[in-house]
């Protein structure tokens, strides 16, 4: 493995931190300082230290909230070569994995994390924590259809368990509500298809929380690390 990416690998720095660590004579490898950005380390054999401490490659778990933008996939590449998630953690260096997933045209929030136990954990059904959406969709349920949409809609071979579903604003001029909708399961595009069963398509989607986990100030395209506290909840459900 390149030396850049050996120290970034170890959580020391980014692998452009990395390089300026190097090239300011802080790096050493077998004892003798680093003169070529290229030097490959042996991880079995070769000693690395960062301003005399022996650094190594012990994973450092990365818990990031991301602002998915709509025209994403959250896997990483496919045949269409449409942009990923990842595409957008370029300063990341560890190789991160979304927990659970959204939909090509749905914005909002996406935890990422190299933490496989979490990721596991967090989108095991017994687990599942509840989701939110705000959801602009085509007319305004009425309370009948609310009341079924809450209770449990049967699609294709399933019955959604309890959801909510908050009318917050209505343009009956433009003929459409926005709507905020809980969930507690992920099923691949549930929220589209159960507004569809009410007869209220899904004009544009986005979600705003895990849980207790936010978008806080983050804009389409930005994430943050999650904080101490978010990642003892996440890890507590
Ligand atoms: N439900 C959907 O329909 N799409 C998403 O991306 C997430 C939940």
């Amino acid at each position: 493995m390149r030396i850049n990416k050996y120290i970034a690998s170890c959580g020391v720095a980014s692998r452009r931190k990395a390089e300026e660590l190097i090239n300011s004579g802080r790096v050493l490898v077998n004892g003798k300082v680093v003169e070529e950005l290229s030097l490959q380390i042996d991880e079995k054999n070769d000693e690395v230290q960062v301003d005399g401490k022996v650094i190594s490659l012990s994973q450092k778990d990365v818990y990031i909230a991301l602002y998915k933008p709509e025209g994403y996939i959250t896997t990483v590449k496919d045949q269409f070569n449409r942009p990923s998630v990842l595409d957008l953690l370029t300063s990341i260096d560890e190789r991160l994995y979304p927990v659970g997933r959204l939909d090509y045209e749905t914005s909002g929030l996406l935890i990422l994390t190299n933490d496989g136990d979490l990721t596991y954990k967090l989108t095991h059904p017994k687990h599942n924590i509840d989701k939110v959406y705000r959801a602009k969709i085509k007319g305004r349920p009425s309370e009948e259809e609310i009341s079924r949409f809450e209770g449990g809609i049967h699609i294709e071979d399933y019955v959604t368990a309890k959801a909510r579903l908050k009318v917050l604003k209505e343009s009956r001029d433009k003929g459409y509500s926005v709507v905020d909708i809980t969930i507690h399961e992920g099923r691949n595009r549930q929220v589209r298809k159960m507004c569809k069963a009410i007869g209220h398509p899904v004009l544009r989607l986005q979600r705003i929380n895990m849980g207790k986990i936010g978008l806080k100030d983050l804009k389409p395209g930005e994430f943050r690390h999650l904080s101490e506290d978010e990642i003892k909840y996440l890890k507590d459900i």
